[in-house]
């Protein structure tokens, strides 16, 4: 998402381009394969100075799948300049978007593309027919869908021929909906709770993958200067304890707590550092290596407050 810049910028800066080569490089050593991009990253810079390094290096070409996402309308970005934010899934706007990604990224398809967001003004019936075209002319691989409920999986589903193989949502220490939904019906403290009930259940039984956003918690639990407040430090305690004890970095236990999770979540991770990088690579280990009782108990930090 920041590819060589920061988010809310419009162009990546040329001072950054080594920093986004060392990024992917660091990703590739350390077995990293699957990118995650959107037409609205840095105004679309993101994916075309990650074609441009791609162009450069074969091996990394060869080994690299991509997916992208389209639907979000921002202004001065993927919208004009004084229109409001807003969503928008036509086929036209689909088409284009993706059109504008391969061309960005100097790919012929993606591997999978991204209903950013649901639009509530375009029947899925008409977004699932662009996305078929596009599967039938070989330019995606499947469909993901972004930050939606199980009602419109089903209804993708109902209305496409093409899989859905990924849904993507806000999955991570700092974001605990997915597990508070899990265990707080009927209890006062579940009534905050805004995860779609039932939604990784049913990803998992139909095979979907689920994969978090946002995983490391923007480096809150594992050594990011804190800003402001004391929410998270019992948590961040707790991680460095854990790391310590495993012999592993703190990023491979922040990340390691989602794959502890028994649905398969897969973890994206936004940190350009190739440090940093590497060490989201260990978080299978941590996993491993995370008891039954630790993981309640990074959750129970995080949290605040101890589970009913
Ligand atoms: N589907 C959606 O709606 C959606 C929304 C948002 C994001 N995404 C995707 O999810 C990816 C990850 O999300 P994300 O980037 O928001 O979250 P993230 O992976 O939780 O956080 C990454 C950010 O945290 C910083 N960070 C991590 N550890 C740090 C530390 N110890 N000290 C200082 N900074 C630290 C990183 O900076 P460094 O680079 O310096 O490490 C980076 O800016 C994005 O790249 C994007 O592909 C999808």
């Amino acid at each position: 998402m920041t590819l060589g810049g920061s988010w809310g910028q419009d162009r990546i800066p040329a001072a950054r381009y080594d920093a986004a080569r060392d990024a992917m490089h660091a990703a590739h050593r350390a077995g990293i394969t699957l990118f995650d991009h959107a037409d609205i990253y840095i105004g679309g810079d993101s994916e075309t100075v990650f074609g441009r390094i791609l162009a450069e290096d074969a091996e990394l070409r060869r080994d690299v799948q991509v997916q992208t996402k389209c639907g979000i309308r921002l202004p001065g970005n993927t919208a004009p300049e004084g229109s409001p934010v807003h969503y928008r899934l036509d086929r036209d706007t689909v088409r284009s978007s993706l059109e504008g990604s391969l061309e960005r990224l100097g790919l012929d398809r993606v591997e999978r593309l991204f209903v950013h967001r649901p639009d509530p003004l375009t029947p899925v019936a008409a977004t699932a027919a662009a996305l078929d075209e596009l599967h039938d002319e070989g330019l995606i691989g499947s469909v993901g869908l972004s930050n939606v409920t199980p009602h419109h999986v089903v209804a993708f589903q109902h209305h496409l021929r093409t899989p859905v193989t990924a849904v993507q949502l806000q999955l991570s220490l700092a974001h605990r909906d997915f597990v508070e939904s899990q265990v707080l019906a009927n209890h006062p403290d579940g009534t905050a709770v805004s995860f779609p009930g039932g939604l990784l259940a049913q990803c998992a039984a139909e095979e979907i993958e689920i994969q978090a956003w946002g995983a490391l918690a923007g480096g809150m639990y594992s050594g990011a200067p804190a800003t402001g407040g004391t929410a998270g430090h019992g948590a961040a305690a707790l991680v460095a304890e854990l790391a310590e004890r495993m012999g592993l970095p703190r990023e491979a236990v922040v990340v390691g707590w989602l794959l502890r999770h028994p649905y398969g979540i897969r973890p994206v991770v936004g940190t350009l550092d190739p440090q940093r990088i590497a060490a989201c690579a260990q978080a299978p280990r941590a996993a491993e290596l995370m008891t039954h009782e630790d993981w309640y108990a990074l959750w129970t930090a995080a949290r605040g407050r101890p589970l009913p």
